[in-house]
Parts: structure tokens; C-alpha cells; sequence
């Protein structure tokens, strides 16, 4: 299934790391196959700043926080793979 992956690369999550997981998600996506049904687009900040660096996965519009480059591999493999959200990146938007 195809998904459309909102990142923040804002001073917060750049501060947090967003640049350097967003380099390596790039590439994890590349190893996958998934780059032709994987829709990246980066925001400027996505309201939750000091919990970031924040993504969300649509369509399921699954918020993730503190997702460095090991988080960022867990949610190719567990939900953009197996259709698995990983709970334990989830944060509820506040
Ligand atoms: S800078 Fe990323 S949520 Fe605000």
C-alpha cells in the first residue's frame, strides 16, 4: 500500500536530528523497494516541538515522535512493510 509520510525538518527536529534520519530513511526506503510507493514531504514544523523529530503515516495519520535513524528503520520495517504501527514510536498529538 502506498503511504504519504509528513516529516518535519523545523529547528526543533533539525535541533533533534530530523536531517541526518531523514538521510538514512531515504535510504532504508531505497533497500525496501518502497521508494515508488513512498511519498515524503517535509514540513516546517508540525506543532510538536521538544517531541520530535515528528512524522506522521498516512493514510493511517499515525503520529510518531522522537524518531531518530533506529526509529526510522523500525517504522519502515514494522508499518510501512507489514502494515504493523509501532506503538511504541506512537505520540498523540497534543
Ligand atoms: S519543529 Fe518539528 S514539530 Fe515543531
Amino acid at each position: 500500500m502506498p503511504h504519504h509520510l509528513l516529516i518535519c525538518t523545523g529547528p526543533s527536529c533539525r535541533q533533534e536530528g530530523a536531517e541526518e534520519m531523514l538521510a538514512a530513511l531515504h535510504l532504508f526506503l531505497c533497500d525496501a523497494s518502497l521508494q515508488a510507493y513512498t511519498r515524503l514531504t517535509l514540513c516546517c514544523c508540525l506543532g510538536q516541538c521538544g517531541r520530535g523529530p515528528n512524522m506522521v503515516v498516512y493514510p493511517d495519520g499515525t503520529w510518531y515522535g522522537g524518531v531518530d535513524t533506529r526509529a526510522a528503520l523500525q517504522i519502515v520495517r514494522g508499518h510501512l512493510l507489514e502494515g504493523k504501527v509501532v506503538t511504541a514510536l506512537v505520540q498523540v498529538p497534543e
